[in-house]
């Protein structure tokens, strides 16, 4: 079999068999496949497509390209969440032991953040003490003391996307549902879970722009996964405006430890309880009502904040910043944004903010910059509200003057405003199952 051969089949439209689409994977993987001919083989596939079953191949090969999570020793109750990326999600840090007090097995990888969109782990690592990298066998022991552990994803993970994506990344071949579904489900079906909720979002701060963009991606990941054996759901969520009020790494921690207590952001504590409802209801094997029963049960009564305090203690992390989440990381220097007009916030980009954070220090642009964790935004108003001018609207946190200034000016450009008050689209538009 040769790579030309394959390249010049795709080229034609012609749809590519499973050993073609396996060849081509595992070449990646190993290196035998360079990479002009690997970003050839991309562009072609973004241009003419895959069908279904070469998608699932695709896919199935990533998953396969290297190490697999053997989670059956947990039983059938494993799952895993994904977002597909956005501004102030901190989702996981709440769903999360939601699910796990309900009997369900969290035993999960999670990822860094990069550009304007935040990572679960870096999150976690502001958190003193906390530790992203365990042994296999200090990763199973926590997962069957506490139903729960989040780590950082392991090196050999799904090795053949590792490389296509940084190839698609700088080919503009990023923006094809078929490299799309199978990067994300080739890491999520390697990663061993049993259920797989996905996050799909959808807006100015999402990676799909339409909902009728993320439904598509949504649908054909759900078929995927559940054509590899795996209970697979997907909420298609908006992401125009940033989740929550807080955008930064403490401050989503801090927000995360309000929910968990009971208050904080209604839209966030929604989310959190419609993906955990999902998660629950898909691996418990329950109905709907009995899920949503569950899960708000388990956050109202403080057992999710428990699990919480289980799972940060066992991985290292300090239960004083738990009890009192002002102990977390700071940033010593704050501005206050006010409203620049009376009227309605029509819009808070999120994209805008997303980069209004990075600037401030709290995101990274390449791999290796490092992390202000203190860093941020907090918003005081959200899309919807009524504001006077000179009311603040937002405090932007930095340790650097220059960057609280430069911030400033990207946060102004995010914000609109309008005599009337503006109709928003809902915060889930659908759920594919
Ligand atoms: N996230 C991924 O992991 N892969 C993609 O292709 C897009 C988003």
């Amino acid at each position: 079999m040769r790579i030309y051969d394959i390249i010049e089949k795709k080229k034609r439209a012609l749809a590519l068999s499973e050993e073609e689409i396996r060849f081509f994977a595992n070449g990646v993987a190993s290196g035998e496949i360079p990479d002009y001919q690997a970003a050839a083989l991309l562009m072609a596939i973004c241009i003419r497509g895959m069908n279904e079953e070469e998608t699932f191949h695709l896919t199935a090969a990533i998953a396969e390209s290297g190490e697999q999570i053997d989670l059956s020793g947990f039983g059938e109750h494993t799952a895993d969440k994904h977002s597909s990326g956005g501004v102030g999600d901190k989702t996981t840090l709440i769903l999360a032991p939601i699910a796990a007090s309900c009997g369900v097995i969290m035993a999960k990888m999670s990822g860094r953040g990069l550009g304007h969109t935040g990572g679960t782990v870096d999150k976690l690592e502001s958190i003193r003490g906390y530790r992203t990298t365990l042994s296999p066998e200090e990763f199973c022991a926590l997962v069957k003391k506490n139903g729960i552990a989040v780590i950082g994803q392991s090196g050999n993970l799904a090795p053949a996307d590792k490389k296509l994506y940084a190839l698609r990344d700088v080919t503009a071949t990023i923006d094809s549902v078929p490299l799309i579904a199978s990067s994300i489900m080739g890491k999520k079906l390697a990663a061993g879970a049993k259920t797989i909720v996905l996050d799909v979002k959808y807006g100015s701060g999402g990676f799909m722009k339409t909902p009728e963009q993320a439904t598509a991606l949504a649908e054909t990941m759900v078929r995927i996964g559940k054509q590899y054996g795996r209970r697979v759901a997907a909420l298609i969520t908006n992401m125009d405006v940033p989740l929550g009020n807080a955008i930064g790494n403490a401050l989503e921690v801090k927000e995360a430890i309000e929910v968990l207590k009971g208050r904080g952001c209604p839209a966030l504590r929604t989310l959190c309880l419609a993906l955990a409802a999902t998660v629950v209801r898909l691996s418990l094997g329950i109905d709907e009502g009995e899920a949503e029963r569950r899960v708000t049960e388990a956050l109202d009564s403080g057992r999710a904040f428990d699990t919480l305090r289980r799972w940060i203690i066992g991985q290292g992390g300090d239960e004083a910043v738990l009890l009192d989440p002002s102990l977390l990381p700071s940033a010593p220097l704050s501005l206050d944004i006010e409203a620049e007009r009376d009227g309605y916030i029509s819009d808070i980009d999120a994209l805008g903010v997303g980069e209004t954070s990075l600037l401030l220090g709290a995101g990274r642009q390449t791999k290796e910059d490092a992390l202000d964790m203190g860093a941020g935004v907090i918003l005081h108003k959200k899309t919807g509200d009524r504001v006077a001018k000179g009311e603040p609207i937002a405090t932007l946190y930095a340790s650097e003057e220059a960057r609280l200034e430069n911030a400033k000016k990207h946060f102004l450009s995010a914000i609109a405003y309008s005599d009337n008050q503006p109709v928003l689209p809902p915060l889930i538009y659908k759920t594919v199952i």
